[in-house]
């Protein structure tokens, strides 16, 4: 057989075919297992002819692949045109958990007013979650009952005040700060209760400080997370501070007028605070005569919780989608 006069018949046949079957008809024409080339190569008696034939076959080979590329340039030209300024399809965003949403909220408003953002330690000495905060050494939150203890003098703080301790030692008043992070409580688990819980601490220690300040500072603070509200002061006590107060708000939902949130009270309870006790001063180097201050401890969880209206605490841990893509 002549191998140039196959080689030619196979490109004219090659270059002429319409699309990826017509290719493959010739591919198995030319090159397949009983194609003529490839039987007279089997019948190759001298070297001259082997040459010749494995000439040819490269060369067809070489057309059938450079058609294919044509072809499938051809193709993608003949389909749908690509348009770069159609949009994309959309990705769903994540969002921010709520718990995380209300905590930058809340350090905003605080940022605002020139308060650092202090982090405080979830593993606190017994001295700094009680002992300096003037806890005394019988008082019942002690209790390795209620209190998670890794040994007589190491616990999980059982709330974020021990960062008030950490952030005096650690500097000279004037001291404006607020602390957020994680609390926690040997409570069972319930729709009310989570032994793991948010707080967020805050703290200002400055010369002639009063609880009127404290008041002021609420009063900005509620007003920029929920709009308008009412404050009021009922008396308390926390070993920490003197006088001590716990504050509400009128009711986020009804505004006062009683429903099912607020207990039909009209008033949201929303945390503790007071004026610094001077043993507390004590306990840090900061001389009572010269400084005064205030403090209070919001808890997170339960505002949020309130705020959106949602049944059950334990839903802030459950990482059910349908909750967290609601806010
Ligand atoms: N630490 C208190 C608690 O967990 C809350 C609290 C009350 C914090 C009064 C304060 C404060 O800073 O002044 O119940």
């Amino acid at each position: 057989m002549d191998a140039t006069a196959l080689e030619n018949e196979a490109r004219t046949a090659i270059a002429a075919a319409a699309d990826a079957d017509a290719l493959e008809e010739l591919r198995l024409r030319y090159l397949g297992r009983k194609s003529e080339l490839k039987l007279a190569l089997r019948e190759v008696r001298d070297r001259e002819t082997g040459m010749a034939l494995n000439a040819a076959r490269t060369a067809i080979e070489e057309a059938l692949a450079g058609r294919e590329t044509e072809l499938a340039a051809a193709a993608a030209e003949d389909g749908e045109p690509f348009d770069p300024t159609l949009p994309g399809e959309p990705l769903r965003r994540g969002s921010l958990h709520l718990l995380t949403q209300l905590r930058r909220q809340v350090e905003d408003v605080f940022l605002g007013m020139g308060y650092e953002v202090y982090d405080g330690r979830e593993v606190e000495t017994v001295w700094h979650n009680y002992d300096a905060l003037n806890q005394p050494e019988a008082h019942p939150s002690r209790d390795p009952r209620d209190t998670f203890y890794f040994d007589e003098s190491t616990l999980l703080r059982t709330h974020t005040s021990p960062s008030q301790i950490r952030a005096m030692l650690a500097q000279q008043p004037p001291v404006y700060l607020i602390s957020p992070g994680r609390t926690y409580r040997r409570d069972a688990l319930d729709a009310t209760h989570t032994p793991v819980f948010h707080q967020i601490e805050g703290l200002a220690v400055d010369r002639g400080i009063t609880l009127a300040d404290l008041r002021g500072t609420i009063e900005l603070f509620v007003g920029a997370i929920f709009g308008p509200r009412d404050v009021r002061m009922r008396t308390s006590f926390f070993p920490f501070t003197e006088p001590s107060v716990e504050f509400d708000v009128t009711c986020y939902l009804c505004e006062g007028s009683g429903c099912a949130v607020c207990k039909h009270s009209g008033w949201i309870e929303m945390g503790g605070a007071g004026v610094v006790d001077p043993n507390v001063f004590e306990a840090v180097g900061y001389d009572p005569e010269e400084w005064s201050g205030f403090a209070f401890g919001l808890g997170l969880d339960r505002i949020a919780f309130l705020r959106h209206g949602l049944p059950d605490l334990r839903l802030f841990w459950d990482n059910d989608l349908r909750m967290t893509r609601q806010f």
